[in-house]
């Protein structure tokens, strides 16, 4: 376990289409980190997870597939990276178990977006309480040391580090331990607003999906939430979720002239207000997701050559979640 490689690991559930924040919070970080550690990149889409909130067979096939297209779209070199279904490699559940006997249940009460998640009304099953179990799970089963996630996911990782934790010093030793230590990465962007100012989130339905185009990209980019200041006076920025999203995509320059006409309310002598802004943003969107949404459509119609994809990637994963599961069992006495 000592001289393991630096190795990443990261999952996106798949329970609807993919987002601006999935991008700008992680998946961004997930194709620079493909170039900097070729080789020990593990992404996986989360299948078991999105079983708390889309409990339909056809959609959550078509949800797969989406993100998987998405990612490879988005240019995910299978040379590189692996890119597979978190329901391909069993083991991760068994290490659940394992995990949830050693983990008490107020750390799981403790939980952030567990909170959050009752919070919005949503109704709390097993499933969704014991979600980060299998999250640490996912992360300990392929010795991960660098997870690359949006701000939302730390806690979870920093319960993924206690887990571990708890497990060595139950099973193991600190000198000789089974688990690895990861560490939460965060983007430039580790948190991306949605059209109601809150976090944006597919389950919170207030999304800019990253191939939205055309009019219903304006619909929806019309609906972000933005103050009543009338048309020619200076817009408030510290607030303003428009210009937070704008600068996702604007250079420096590009920025602070678009700040300008904020402060002026005002562009070349006409009268700037947050419409504006907003069409300026459905353009941005549309220009730098262009060369992705034509391979998306090329991918869509090879649904054989995805799944190839997916199946390849899930026989190195699993291959190395079997060597870690086989040194749980030993360790605790299963085996
Ligand atoms: P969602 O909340 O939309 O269901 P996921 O939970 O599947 O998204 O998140 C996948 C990845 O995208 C995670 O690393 C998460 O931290 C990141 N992410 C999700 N939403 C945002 C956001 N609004 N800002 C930044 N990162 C985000
Ligand atoms: N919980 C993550 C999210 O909602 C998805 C996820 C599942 C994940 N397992 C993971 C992320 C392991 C990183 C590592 O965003």
């Amino acid at each position: 376990m000592s001289s393991l490689p630096p190795r990443v690991l990261s999952g996106v559930q798949p329970s609807g289409e993919l987002h601006l924040g999935n991008y700008f919070g992680a998946i961004r970080q997930h194709l620079a980190l493909q170039h900097e550690l070729p080789g020990e990149c593990y992404f996986f889409i989360a299948d078991y997870h999105a079983l708390t909130t889309v409990q339909d067979a056809a959609q959550l096939r078509k949800n797969v597939f989406d993100v998987a297209v998405t990612y490879l779209a988005l240019g995910l070199d299978l040379d590189k990276a692996c890119l597979f279904r978190q329901s391909d490699v069993p083991e991760v559940t068994e290490l659940t178990w394992m995990l949830s006997c050693v983990t008490g249940m107020g750390l799981l009460e403790r939980a952030h977006s567990y909170k959050a998640k009752l919070d919005r009304g949503i109704k709390p099953s097993m499933g969704l309480f014991t979600y980060p179990l299998l999250m640490a799970a996912d992360i300990l089963v392929y010795r991960a040391s660098v997870v690359p996630v949006g701000k939302d996911q730390v806690q979870h990782i920093e319960m993924a580090q206690d887990m571990a934790t708890y497990f060595n010093q139950t099973f193991a030793s600190a000198e000789q331990p089974v688990l690895r230590r990861p560490e939460a990465r965060l983007s430039e962007t580790p948190y991306v607003p949605g059209l109601d100012g809150e976090k944006m989130s597919k389950s919170y339905g207030n999304t800019i999906p990253l191939f939205a185009e055309g009019k219903a990209l304006k619909k929806l980019v019309a609906l972000i939430f933005t103050d009543s200041t009338p048309l020619g006076a200076p817009l408030p920025f510290d607030q303003d979720k428009v210009l937070a999203l704008l600068a996702l995509f604007q250079s420096p320059e590009e920025l602070e002239r678009t700040r300008s006409w904020y402060r002026a309310g005002s562009r070349d002598g006409q009268p700037f207000g947050y419409g504006h802004a907003k069409q300026l943003l459905a353009q941005a969107i549309e220009d730098h997701f262009a060369e992705a949404r034509q391979r998306r459509a090329a991918l869509l119609a090879a649904p054989d050559q995805v799944e190839h994809a997916l199946r390849r990637s899930a026989e190195k994963a699993r291959a190395l979640a079997r060597q870690t599961l086989d040194d749980c069992r030993r360790a605790t006495g299963l085996r």
